[in-house]
């Protein structure tokens, strides 16, 4: 039975007092759940990945990056390579969060490439998609869920495609407070299972974690998961705070 997932991502917030004081109550409050009932990892900014790791190298909760470069070392200035993440402590990394898609500018082709590079380097990918609200409102969620799905995971083999983890983010639910209703979420989280099982077949389409993200609260977890295909959660604001992180972990234990 595969054990549902709670990734927390602290997206560009924290500081050198406040991630370790966050990780360390996380660890404490989660301690009875973390690694037993549900699998559990945090996402820190880069600076603050090391510091991080080492408050929770104790506890059962895993430590992920958000973001690497697709190049394993050299001339690249400012870029952070899979090698690098890997080497001090992390295990997963997120690929192609809406943020990078729309703010940053990343296409699909080298989301596609980071994510062959996580597994390359032996990092677990959250390879994050989902819709615009005007994409939505023009009814072209699944062409525009599928085209990333097809084209964020080309080329990746069967084998490859157990070491990540699928994450349906529309983004007009991030940070807004708006979060999809658990039919709209199961609705799309079916859709990429389909797509999945096309690529790689049905059993392996199973086994493929689809955690869902977008405002989500310690008052809509178990709601979301109570759904078929919604295999865990990525959250995002509710992440900062300790006492709400928690309560999604075991809301979802
Ligand atoms: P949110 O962010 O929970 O603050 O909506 C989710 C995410 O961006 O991963």
């Amino acid at each position: 039975m595969r054990k549902p997932f709670v990734a927390g991502n602290w997206k560009m917030n924290t500081d050198s007092e406040t991630c370790v004081s966050l990780a360390k109550s996380i660890a404490s409050g989660s301690r009875e759940v973390a690694g037993e009932g549900v699998k559990v990892a945090v996402c820190p900014p880069f600076v603050y990945l090391q510091a991080v790791a080492r408050v929770l190298s104790a506890s059962s909760i895993a430590v992920g990056a958000q973001d690497l470069y697709t190049e394993s070392k050299g001339a690249f200035t400012g870029e952070i390579s899979a090698l690098m993440i890997k080497d001090i402590g992390c295990s997963y990394v997120l690929c192609g969060h809406s943020e990078r898609r729309h703010v940053i500018g990343e296409s699909d082709e080298l989301i596609n490439k980071k994510v062959t590079t996580a597994i390359n380097g032996g990092l677990l990918p959250i390879f994050c998609v989902g819709e615009m609200l005007e994409e939505r409102e023009a009814s072209r969620t699944s062409e525009v869920v599928s085209g990333q799905i097809k084209n964020g995971l080309a080329s990746l083999s069967a084998e490859k495609i157990s070491a990540v983890t699928v994450a349906y983010e529309p983004v007009w639910a991030i940070g807004t407070g708006l979060t999809a209703t658990p039919q709209q979420a199961q609705e799309v989280h079916a859709l990429i299972r389909e797509l999945l099982a096309e690529m790689y077949g049905g059993q392996p389409a199973e086994e493929i974690p689809i955690l869902y993200g977008g405002s989500v609260k310690p008052e809509n977890a178990a709601e979301l998961m109570a759904e078929r295909d919604i295999n865990g959660l990525l959250v995002g604001g509710a992440s900062l705070k300790a006492d709400d992180f928690v309560a999604i972990i075991k809301a979802v234990a």
